[in-house]
């Protein structure tokens, strides 16, 4: 079975990280996001993947994926993108005639995949979705069941009158290629996923569902990045290759390769990247700290600090933050109290006067 990723589209509501870095590739625990996604596919033996990308961003993902997998991956290009099942017609080369999976690249899960896919071929039918029970289904694509079967789906409804959202896994044989064809573009302009399914379903094919008990988050905004990061460092193991010298350090610590902690109060979990310093500085629970970082008399926690970035006597706690690569946040110490800022386009700057 092959495997696709979705990987095109903007990623606006992440800028300006995602200026330079695509969504997908943002460090979650020092991990590109999309590299949990490739581990569970190739975990369910699924070694044949595409990914589609952007044309600008076919490099940054090759070079990225390199640097964690020996494997090939097929990079397909979305020319001008216009949703995900327009997305998808990109991959029909790639995928054939075969049963696949599709994922969303800016999904993360907690899932048996391996029993999605026994399932499906199993069944044999036309399509398998995974359902989420949520809170907010107008966020997303909304399923609704009756007597065990799905009978219907929306995209993203004012009101959804079923709270079982549709999350970004999806099987598919090769009449989705027909389906997706078929649909018009939707009200936000965008050839729909959940339209192509939906037509799919009225059309006499046959749709499976499963309702998933594990862990999904769709990364939309920085708040879910933060919120990823607390549950990916929560599962990881201990592992201190650099140096502690004269400082506390409790909880879980990943410290990498030529990496110190100095003077300095430590609590984990948190993960430190390869040649990144700490000194004379408090680290709380939940940060990740990049490669190649220099962190002196600072207050960190809960946050996400990417490679090369100077966070120089900022007392007062950096916290929920991420901070792109090559930032620099120091504390200023004149004769006025002044918040001095060099600050780039779509930047988000929370002041606080305590
Ligand atoms: O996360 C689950 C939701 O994902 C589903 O509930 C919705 O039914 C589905 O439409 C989708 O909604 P989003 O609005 O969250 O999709 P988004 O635009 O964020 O794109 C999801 C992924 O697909 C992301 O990795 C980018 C990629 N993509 C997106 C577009 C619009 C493409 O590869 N090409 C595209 O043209």
């Amino acid at each position: 079975m092959k495997g696709i990723i979705l990987c095109g589209g903007k990623g606006t509501r992440l800028r300006p990280i995602t200026y330079t870095t695509p969504k997908q590739l943002i460090p979650i625990a020092n991990k590109p996001l999309i590299v949990y996604t490739i581990e569970l596919l190739l975990n369910c033996g699924i070694k044949e993947i595409g990914i589609v990308v952007n044309k600008d961003n076919k490099l940054i993902f090759e070079k990225t994926l390199d640097k964690h997998f020996t494997e090939d991956f097929q990079y397909i290009i979305q020319d001008n993108p216009k949703g995900i099942a327009h997305g998808l017609l990109f991959a029909k080369d790639f995928i054939k005639d075969e049963k696949f999976i599709m994922v969303l690249g800016d999904n993360l899960f907690q899932f048996n995949l391996k029993k999605f896919i026994v399932d499906f071929l199993t069944n044999k039918s036309n399509c398998k979705i995974l359902l989420k029970e949520v809170e907010n289904p107008e966020k997303f694509g909304v399923a609704y069941i009756g007597n065990n079967k799905l009978i219907n789906l929306e995209e993203k409804p004012k009101t959804a009158f079923s709270n079982l959202a549709i999350t970004g896994i999806y099987a598919f044989d090769n009449n989705i290629f027909k389906a997706s064809r078929e649909i018009k573009p939707s009200s936000r302009g965008e050839y729909e996923i959940t339209d192509a399914i939906k037509w799919l379903l009225h059309n006499g094919y046959s749709i499976d569902y499963e309702i998933l008990k594990g862990n999904w988050r769709d990364i939309g905004g920085p708040r879910d990045v933060v919120e990823e990061n607390v549950y990916r460092l929560s599962a990881m193991e201990e592992d201190i290759k650099g140096e502690v010298v004269n400082s506390h350090v409790s909880g879980k610590i990943i410290l990498e390769e030529g990496g110190v902690i100095y003077n300095s109060i430590v609590r984990g979990p948190i993960v430190v990247g390869e040649k990144s310093i700490i000194k004379y500085s408090y680290i709380g629970p939940y940060t990740s700290i990049g490669k190649g970082v220099n962190i002196d008399k600072s207050n960190i926690e809960n946050s996400i600090i990417l490679n090369d970035c100077v966070i120089s006597g900022v007392e007062g706690p950096i916290d929920y933050s991420i901070i792109g690569e090559g930032s620099i946040v120091t504390n200023e110490k004149g004769l006025r109290k002044v918040n001095r800022l060099v600050v780039g386009k779509n930047s988000k700057v929370y002041l606080s006067n305590l």
